[in-house]
């Protein structure tokens, strides 16, 4: 059986990959600080197993605790491979260098980029000792590669993001292990990851216009069709280790 864990499957594009996954009757695990309704009652009608567990992924000790748990319980049932979304993402603070405050400075490196690195240490720690495959998807941005004024801290911890994903295939690949980690670049959704962007001014975020532009013009992705494409290159491709895949790239088959 397969096992997914998807970070931050509350809303937006982790909710479009845990019911797809659903769908595919994955064991899905979803991990954010609520529940969504909606997957419960899908994977009652679909039959497949689900369970929510609540978790702030600012807070490291939480962190460890929670995904101990999940780790011990997903293991324990020899599963045939697992996969792990590190999904969950904030975009604040948007705001230039010189104005930042500390508090969202620090919880979006801890949730963009810390939980990511001890999630994954921990599950490749145990893979292991157990002949379980581990595949790990990090979702990244196109902010990673580009210099976007207001989100220095964001696009700075989207693109550590990208170095421990590429740095881990290496190690993986150096230690014979069938496992894989991926980056994942979705294109620009309409989620409430985009209000946030929309609400803030155009003094801290100089390309505010042209966000705006983007939802009246109706040029936002569905986070479902983003949702099926990485999906389907990962439960029917070969997603080639260590890369960093962006959206346009994976054409619907
Ligand atoms: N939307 C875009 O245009 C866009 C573009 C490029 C990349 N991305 C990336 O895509 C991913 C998904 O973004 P989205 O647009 O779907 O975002 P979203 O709709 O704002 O959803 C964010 C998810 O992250 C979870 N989350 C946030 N802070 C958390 C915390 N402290 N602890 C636990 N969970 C937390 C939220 O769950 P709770 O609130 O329930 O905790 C929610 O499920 C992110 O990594 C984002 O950086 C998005």
């Amino acid at each position: 059986m397969k096992y997914a864990i998807i970070t931050g499957a509350s809303k937006g594009l982790g909710e479009s990959i845990a019911k797809r996954l659903l769908q595919e009757q994955i064991a899905v695990i979803s991990v954010s600080r609520t529940e969504n309704d909606e997957l419960k009652n899908l994977a009652l009608e679909k039959g497949s197993e689900y369970k929510h567990v609540s978790c702030n992924l600012s807070l490291e000790k939480e962190i460890q605790e929670v995904f101990m748990e999940i780790a011990h319980c997903i293991f324990e049932k020899n599963p045939t491979e697992i996969l792990l979304f590190n999904n969950a993402g904030v975009i604040e603070p948007i705001q230039k260098v010189g104005n930042l405050d500390q508090t969202p400075i620090i919880r979006n490196i801890k949730v963009n980029l810390i939980a990511p690195i001890l999630i994954t240490n921990l599950f490749l720690s145990k893979a292991q000792l157990a002949s379980t495959k581990v595949t790990v998807i990090n979702v990244t941005s196109g902010a990673a590669v580009r210099s976007i004024e207001g989100w220095s801290v964001y696009s700075s911890s989207k693109a550590g993001l990208n170095m421990f994903t590429q740095t881990t295939a290496i190690e993986q690949a150096e230690l014979n292990t069938e496992n894989i980690i991926i980056g994942f670049s979705p294109g620009v959704m309409d989620t409430g990851m985009q209000e946030t962007i929309r609400s803030s001014t155009e003094d801290a975020f100089k390309e505010l216009e042209k966000f705006k532009e983007f939802k009246e013009k109706n040029m936002l992705l569905d986070t479902d069709t983003v949702a099926h494409r990485i999906v389907n290159l990962v439960l029917n491709g070969s997603p080639e280790s260590g890369r960093v895949y962006h959206i346009k790239e994976l054409i619907e088959p």
